[in-house]
């Protein structure tokens, strides 16, 4: 018992003593650092009373100008929040070498839908980008164009009934029903019927998937700094009911299209082709179906209703694009082509600007895999270091953004966008692990924006929420309150 007792009392006194150490471990680099507080190191109240986003943007306030980058903990893991444009220019692109891999956790053996391409590793992570890449390009989306018109149509015969028993309208759940129709028709030949039956289960796992507790944010943290100890735990990255639906829906899918050996010139056909030449498993190919898929609907849905919320608080900006769609539309005989979309600048202007407000992935993550050295200073990144961006900051900072709240499309014409620093813009991220479908998503969005502002007036009604604020455990920039909006046809 008392050898027990001992043996107790040494490894709390070794505990205690590592701990002390770690508090000091910024400090001892010669960083600045906001301190570790056990157990949530400097993350408390993140993740349950305010968003990442805005806690990250609390330390990014507090040393810009004073420091290139700061040190914080997640629990005891060093963590590293870099503020200075240069330095993140290294860190995603000119140093990509040192910095190519996120610290996203997966698992293999209990979570195989896990293991996609925003996870992967190394020379992993590089094989399978080469083999997706193909996958949108301009000549693959001209293709995909009418599947995504004949929805936008449907989208506006979903609203139209939708304002006729009420012309209050929350505008997420439906934009996100047509990015989920989109993704699934035109990538994986699915018609999840979203539009049409909103109780639709791709629309309920779809919805499920993003539904984040505070206790999910807070097992997303652990498994992200202890990845090893949470494989060892059988700890899963998604849930086990989402796990369950789209492994065995995209494995179904996968198995039907190789039976009817039917040819499609999507997504699926690429990953059938790579399986026919053996490089890619069943598991692998459901696992990169269900990243194209959540990357398909959700941050597409997210800048659809957030660029209709600020098109009617901001009716001026609304009334031009709507003018710019309609006199593209009178030059090409009244067509909505795929050239077309492409050519209106002033909604793209509009997303960009809707993107800067809310960038839905705000938060840009890479791990350090050999010692660097931040140029024109003495500090060094060990070895192993996670490294945060918060893009969410650089949109907001005045510096680069004057007057930050205003929705203001004008930040984006392009004599404006060279006077700012490169990697002071980044809803896609940057460098060559920058989101790979960030053009297809700007179709999607533009031509669904279009089609919507060219039919339906937007402003806000008695339930609109403004200021928006955002959902304090979401992973996604997410608005707490519903997005409400009065609809009128026109
Ligand atoms: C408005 C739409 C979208 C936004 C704002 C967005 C944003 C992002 C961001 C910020 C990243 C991380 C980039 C980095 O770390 O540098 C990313 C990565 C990724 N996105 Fe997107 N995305 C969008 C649309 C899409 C679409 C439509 C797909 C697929 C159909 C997609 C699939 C992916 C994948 C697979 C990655 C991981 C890339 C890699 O690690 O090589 N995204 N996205």
């Amino acid at each position: 018992m008392n050898l027990f007792i001992l043996c107790l009392l040494t490894f709390f006194t070794y505990i205690y003593f590592w701990i002390k150490n770690r508090k000091n471990y910024w400090k001892n680099l010669g960083f600045e650092y906001i301190k570790l507080e056990f157990p949530y190191g400097s993350f408390k109240g993140i993740g349950t009373e305010k968003p990442l986003c805005s806690g990250l943007d609390e330390f990014y306030q507090k040393f810009k100008g004073k420091a290139k980058v700061v040190g914080l903990y997640s629990f005891v893991k060093p963590v590293l929040l870099v503020i200075d444009p240069d330095v993140i220019k290294h860190v995603m692109i000119q140093n990509f070498d040192t910095f190519h891999d996120r610290y996203l956790y997966y698992n293999q053996r209990d979570d195989p839908i896990s293991v996609h391409l925003l996870a992967l590793q190394g020379s992993e992570w590089r094989d399978r980008r080469a083999k997706l890449t193909p996958t949108f390009t301009s000549g693959k989306m001209k293709l995909m164009f009418d599947t995504i018109q004949n929805i936008s149509n449907q989208l506006v015969v979903t609203l139209d009934k939708s304002i006729n028993s009420s012309a209050e309208t929350e505008m997420h759940e439906i934009v996100a029903r047509f990015t989920t129709d989109v993704i699934s028709n035109v990538a994986f030949g699915l018609d999840s019927n979203c539009l049409n039956n909103p109780e639709s289960e791709m629309r309920k796992y779809g919805k499920d998937m993003l539904d984040f507790t505070p206790y999910d944010f807070l097992k997303f943290q652990f498994t992200c700094s202890f990845p090893d100890l949470s494989r060892k735990l059988h700890l899963t990255a998604n849930k086990p009911n989402v796990i369950d639906f789209f492994y065995n829906t995209f494995r179904k899918n996968i198995e039907q299209r190789e039976r009817t050996d039917s040819y499609r010139k999507d997504f699926l056909q690429i990953l059938l082709e790579l399986k026919k030449s053996s490089t890619l498993t069943v598991d692998e190919l459901a696992a990169e179906s269900f990243i194209f898929f959540l990357g398909g609907f959700e941050t597409s849905s997210s800048l659809i209703s957030f660029a209709l919320y600020e098109l009617a608080l901001n009716p001026d900006i609304q009334q031009r694009a709507r003018d710019e769609v309609r006199q593209a539309l009178e030059e090409n005989d009244g067509k909505i082509t795929y050239e077309l979309v492409n050519r209106l600048d002033y909604l793209e202007m509009v997303a960009n600007e809707a993107l800067r407000k809310y960038p839905p992935a705000y938060f840009l993550n890479r791990v350090c895999n050999k010692d660097f050295n931040i140029p024109d200073t003495d500090l060094v990144i060990p070895k192993g270091t996670y490294i945060n961006v918060n893009v969410y900051s650089l949109h907001y900072d005045p510096e680069y953004y004057p007057e930050p709240q205003s929705f203001d499309p004008e930040r984006f014409t392009s004599e404006n966008v060279k006077m700012r620093p490169q990697c002071s813009y980044m809803p896609f991220g940057d460098g060559p692990r920058r989101c790979i479908g960030g053009r297809f998503g700007m179709m999607q969005s533009k031509m669904g924006l279009a089609k919507l502002i060219l039919n339906f007036q937007f402003s806000p009604c008695e339930k609109t929420v403004v200021p928006m604020r955002f959902t304090p455990s979401s992973l996604f920039l997410e608005s707490a309150d519903k997005i409400w909006l009065h609809v009128k046809r026109i």
